[in-house]
């Protein structure tokens, strides 16, 4: 292995351990977007009726997006000289975003979402906290994504809020 001085910041030697953390960090987050793929491809399928057209094609937009965003954290362990884990590292997560007993229940789908995206939002503020003044293209990335999560949750909010008004949830 090269020397890699104090001077290349993250990428240097004597910030192998706060690489090691960051990485860590880093494949948390991976593995939460795969996660979130899954789930938005069943509930943007499973829900029956009217009321849940709104929400399943809604799903159906974001899958792409979560994916993206499963890409960039992968590309981003590598670049930080990880290894982006196997599928053997992967442990499930959202159990609230199982099948509902009932496919039309579409309020279980909202919170669901909702919950997982405030997940995503807690994770995504704590490495933008971590690599303040240590990383600050991982951080940069970062900040757009939880940008894009919070603006996933905002618009669940939303869809919850209707169905509150309407006394549903
Ligand atoms: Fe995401
Ligand atoms: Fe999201």
């Amino acid at each position: 292995m090269p020397v890699r001085s104090s001077s290349e910041g993250i990428l240097s030697d004597e910030r192998a351990e706060a690489r090691e953390e960051l990485i860590g960090m880093l494949k948390k987050a991976y593995f939460m977007e795969l996660e979130t793929v899954m789930s938005y491809v069943a509930n943007s399928v499973n829900p029956d009726g009217v009321r849940a057209q709104e929400i399943k094609e809604s799903l159906e937009g974001d899958i792409e997006e979560e994916l993206g965003h499963a890409r960039r954290f992968a590309q981003r362990i590598k670049e930080l000289y990880g290894v982006v884990p196997g599928s053997e590292g992967f442990l499930a997560e959202q159990s609230f975003l199982q099948p509902p007993e009932e496919q039309t229940d579409v309020v279980h789908v909202i919170r669901g979402v909702i919950k997982a995206e405030t997940g995503a939002i807690e994770h995504y503020t704590r490495i933008i906290e971590e690599t303040e003044g240590v990383d600050p293209v991982t951080q940069d990335m970062v900040i757009e994504i939880l940008h894009d999560e919070q603006g996933h949750r905002r618009l669940f909010e939303g869809f919850l809020r209707e169905y509150e008004v309407e006394g549903i949830a």
